[in-house]
């Protein structure tokens, strides 16, 4: 008998052992449930509460920031087809209430920002608040909690610069997207410059703001408004597609802000956007999960839906269509497109 052998064999198993115990300490711990908003679960009631204020609050910086006399505009950079990518004092100050509201009372969520800055170049930074007063309709929402891990978190703290610096103010949004599983489920859009109502917010399945209550779903492009949103200084070759792919007899309406066309489409004003240029998902997100939750849809011009995990590329390079008529008859007609 080999004593040696058997001393050690003894003494492998009882790591074996000690090892499996502790792993399941470790998974039958209770600090997983410790809080709603503790580290594994978010509560998305909460989450849509302070979306709406961040991006209100987000709002009321973009306005402190024209009312200034120098709104500091400089180039990020070229897309692929040449135009000048502005951003501003805007841009970052929204980003630093929207961002570090956000994180400071969900820290462990994944949030992805158009902006990048560091919490130390932002000023005056104070807690959201989670009392939803004023947000009408938020207040009869149940709770609802789900695990952290499958959430994003989009952030546009200004769409539309380019005509925030040119002073076309109507189309400038702030807006707030919470992904589950990588699809849209919460989406917020607000106007800082628009009279009342200046937010609109849904959250699939569950709730949406007054303003869209009255949305109506329209069958069929043919009987549509004939006209078309597409991009102001994204536009590429899309007038020209619209024109081979549908006639002459639709209207085309070039217009800044993805936010702001999508809202438009909701309300009937359109009868589709169509964007063909590279896209970015804070860009489209929020408008992606508020046209879901009224029935209509948002999809990639080869009839996909887009991914918002926060694995996925931030960029869509498969163009984008958004419609509440018929998107399978669009979608047919433009699929050789790209
Ligand atoms: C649009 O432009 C792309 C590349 O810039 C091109 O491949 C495509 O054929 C154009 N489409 C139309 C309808 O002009
Ligand atoms: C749609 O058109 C109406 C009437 O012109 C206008 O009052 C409204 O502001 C437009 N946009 C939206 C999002 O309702």
């Amino acid at each position: 008998m080999n004593l040696g052998a058997t001393v050690r064999i003894n003494r492998l198993g009882v790591c074996v052992l000690a090892g499996i115990f502790v792993l399941i300490v470790i998974y039958l711990w209770p600090w997983k449930d410790l809080d709603v908003d503790g580290p594994h679960r978010v509560n998305l009631r909460r989450l849509l509460v302070a979306s709406v204020q961040a991006a209100e609050r987000g709002g009321r910086r973009v306005a402190l920031v024209r009312s200034r006399p120098e709104i500091n505009s400089e180039s990020k950079g070229k897309t692929r087809e040449g135009a000048e990518s502005l951003v501003t004092d805007a841009d970052y100050s929204s980003h630093c209430v929207m961002y570090y509201g956000i994180k400071g009372i969900f820290p462990y969520l994944k949030v992805i920002s158009e902006e990048k800055d560091k919490e130390k170049e932002c000023s005056q930074l104070s807690p959201l608040e989670l009392d939803p007063k004023g947000n009408t309709g938020v207040e009869a929402l149940d709770d609802e909690e789900v695990d952290a891990s499958k959430i994003t978190v989009w952030i546009d703290p200004l769409d539309a610069t380019q005509e925030f610096t040119e002073n076309l103010l109507d189309c400038v949004t702030t807006m707030v997207c919470v992904a589950y599983e990588g699809n849209p489920i919460i989406g917020v859009i607000h106007k800082p410059f628009s009279q009342e109502p200046k937010t609109t917010w849904a959250w699939v399945n569950k709730g949406k703001s007054p303003n869209l209550k009255s949305v109506k779903k329209t069958y069929g492009f043919q009987s549509d408004s004939k006209t078309f949103l597409v991009s102001r200084s994204h536009s590429g070759n899309v007038t020209k597609i619209i024109k081979e792919k549908f006639g002459q007899e639709y209207e085309i309406v070039r217009s800044g802000g993805a936010g702001f066309k999508i809202l438009e489409v909701i309300a009937g004003n359109a009868s589709a956007y169509i964007h063909v240029t590279d896209i970015k998902k804070w860009d489209v997100c929020a408008g992606d999960a508020i046209i879901t939750a009224v029935n209509g849809r948002l999809m990639t011009l080869d009839g996909k839906d887009l991914d918002y995990s926060a694995e996925s590329s931030e960029k869509n390079s498969r163009g984008i269509l958004a419609s509440m008529g018929d998107i399978p008859e669009y979608i047919a007609k433009l699929k050789d497109i790209l």
